[in-house]
């Protein structure tokens, strides 16, 4: 460990999970470079139960804190390095494992200066919905139990301000399946008092109850153009006029279809969507005589196959739809599972070049995909 340790340059990320002593006081430690008073350093991010502790390492030292505090402490000790993730495996017996995984530099987002000036919400902020929402605490500082819908929602308003930065006019976006709403109140703050866009933004979801309650937060904090409505996606009637923007943040399984659907059927110019629990390929995709076949012994393989399956599907329909789709990474793995993120513009005209290699697929492996069933009805 100590070889990557001395090469902090390359180091992006550091995260220690999984105590294996009793006397390990935190359950997760992460460390990011960042730039101090033109000084490099790395931030350590402790997490003990529901509180979270910030430490600033000089990048000299690096070497000497996690030998001391993390070396040897925790399960899994992940290194990611421009090129590479390392992965070091400690078993209750003191076995260490060593596993190396090449990465694309292209796909790494290194960073230059302090990281917290890159986020839009910054612990600190006064953003009083998000105490409301759980994920700041009275005195501003992230809930240690948010850490990761925390890091979600600043990527994702991060991606949006990639397209809106210099945006003027009014914008008009839907976010379906918005749950609790930490992605729409934050996308709303993001457009109006920093962009200070004219936006309207509904959210929809199935739960009455936590629309009403975000409905209330909405008035308490003058948020006019903020609205959420109870409806089910996949059957009521939504909002019909001019739409700029579709958002969905893991809306179940084929809910995020019909986000889709109705994104293409409305002639929205931009699409962001990160799916999650993609079940309904995995439920029905079957041995077809094909090179597919081996990717289907083994249920946990199967299940990853068809949720990546899904998603590429999705994106193939979202080009023949006509727009630009990039398929990324959302954040780090580290922080969600659910990490695949289509990015869509729509720019080009509709065409059919992907469709019937979809249905040759799908009819060779006897699976179902509720997009491609919406668009071919
Ligand atoms: C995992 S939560 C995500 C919530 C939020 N977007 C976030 O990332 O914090 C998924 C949400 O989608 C909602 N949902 C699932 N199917 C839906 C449907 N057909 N129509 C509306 N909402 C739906 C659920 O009620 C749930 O609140």
């Amino acid at each position: 460990m100590i070889k990557e340790l001395n090469q902090h340059k390359d180091i992006i990320k550091i995260v220690a999970s999984d105590p294996l002593r009793s006397e390990c006081v935190y359950r997760k430690i992460v460390l990011h470079p960042i730039v101090l008073k033109n000084k490099q350093c790395f931030q350590a991010e402790m997490l003990e139960n529901a509180k979270i502790f910030h430490r600033n390492i000089p990048s000299d030292e690096l070497p000497e804190w996690v030998c001391a505090n993390v070396e040897g402490r925790y399960k899994q000790i992940l290194i990611s390095m421009r090129d590479r993730d390392i992965t070091y495996l400690t078993s209750s017996k003191g076995r260490v494992t060593r596993l190396e995984k090449a990465v694309a530099a292209k796909n790494r987002i290194v960073l230059s200066n302090n990281r917290q000036k890159n986020y839009i919400l910054n612990e600190g902020d006064d953003v009083p919905a998000m105490i409301d929402l759980g994920i700041f605490t009275k005195d501003r500082k992230v809930v240690a139990g948010m850490y990761d819908k925390f890091r979600q929602i600043n990527r994702f308003v991060e991606i949006l301000d990639d397209v809106f930065k210099n945006y003027s006019g009014s914008l008009t976006l839907l976010d379906f399946g918005c749950g609790k709403s930490y992605l729409t109140f934050i996308t709303y703050h993001y457009l109006t008092n920093i962009r200070h866009l004219n936006a309207k933004i509904i959210g929809y979801d199935l739960k009455a109850d936590v629309v009403t309650h975000c409905n209330e937060l909405a008035a308490k904090y003058g948020y006019d153009n903020l609205r959420f409505e109870a409806a089910d996606v996949s059957r009521d009637k939504l909002y019909d006029e001019h739409i700029d923007a579709v958002l969905s943040l893991h809306a179940c399984d084929t809910a995020t279809d019909y986000a889709l659907k109705f994104a293409i059927g409305h002639d929205v110019r931009y699409i962001f969507s990160v799916p999650c629990c993609q079940h309904e390929v995995n439920a029905s995709i079957a041995n077809g005589g094909g090179d597919l076949d081996v990717l289907l012994k083994y249920g946990i393989v199967k299940e990853r196959v068809s949720a990546l399956l899904t998603d590429t599907i999705r994106a193939m329909l979202l080009e023949d739809a006509g727009y630009n789709v990039d398929v990324m990474e959302f954040v780090d793995l580290a922080h969600s599972p659910k990490n695949i993120m289509l990015r869509c513009v729509k720019t080009g005209r509709p065409s059919s070049k992907n469709s019937e290699k979809i249905r040759a697929l799908a009819e060779k492996y006897h699976f179902n995909q509720t997009l491609y069933d919406l668009l071919n009805k």
